[in-house]
């Protein structure tokens, strides 16, 4: 099994990965443009629940990038709309030798700062080529430089 570099060091993944983040960077208004059409603008289209999956999230300060774009998009078109919050539920996957140690505790800073809405998170590990999550649960799945990735032939 592939997997990035581990920890904190000098070689680690989450202290070499900053031109991921520059195109994780251009992503975000994709993201927000996905979070306002899956809103919409009238309360009846507002979901009550939203899950988001980020596929091969790594770790470090990319982990949870994408999924806080989505989160802080949310809270922004809620207030926007004078519309409660849905619940959300952020889940990451990776590989099973992704440092999912350090992912845990980022994400205990995201619920931290989100506190306007109740944000439940996890992790799913497992290869993205099979099933990770339950059918119809998923409503915003982000992923950045993962997919060419290929830890599968
Ligand atoms: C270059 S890193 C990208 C991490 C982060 N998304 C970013 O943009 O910085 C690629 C990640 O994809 C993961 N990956 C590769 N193949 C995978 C698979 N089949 N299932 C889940 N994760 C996978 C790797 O373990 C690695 O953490």
């Amino acid at each position: 099994m592939v997997h990035m570099n581990q920890g904190q060091g000098e070689t680690s993944y989450a202290h070499n990965s900053s031109i991921q983040n520059s195109q994780q960077n251009r992503m975000k208004p994709l993201i927000e443009a996905a979070i306002i059409d899956l809103c919409g603008s009238r309360s009846t289209l507002f979901p009550e629940k939203m899950l988001i999956a980020d596929l091969g999230c790594s770790y470090g300060p990319n982990a949870l990038a994408l999924v806080s774009t989505a989160v802080k998009a949310i809270i922004n078109h809620c207030l926007q709309f004078q519309q409660p919050p849905p619940e959300v539920c952020v889940l990451l996957n990776d590989l099973p030798d992704n440092d999912f140690n350090t992912v845990v505790k980022s994400l205990v800073t995201l619920r931290q700062n989100n506190n306007k809405l109740v944000v439940v998170t996890g992790v799913a590990p497992g290869s993205f080529y099979e099933r990770l999550f339950t059918s119809d649960s998923l409503h915003l799945v982000c992923s950045s430089n993962s997919l060419h990735w290929l830890s599968m032939v």
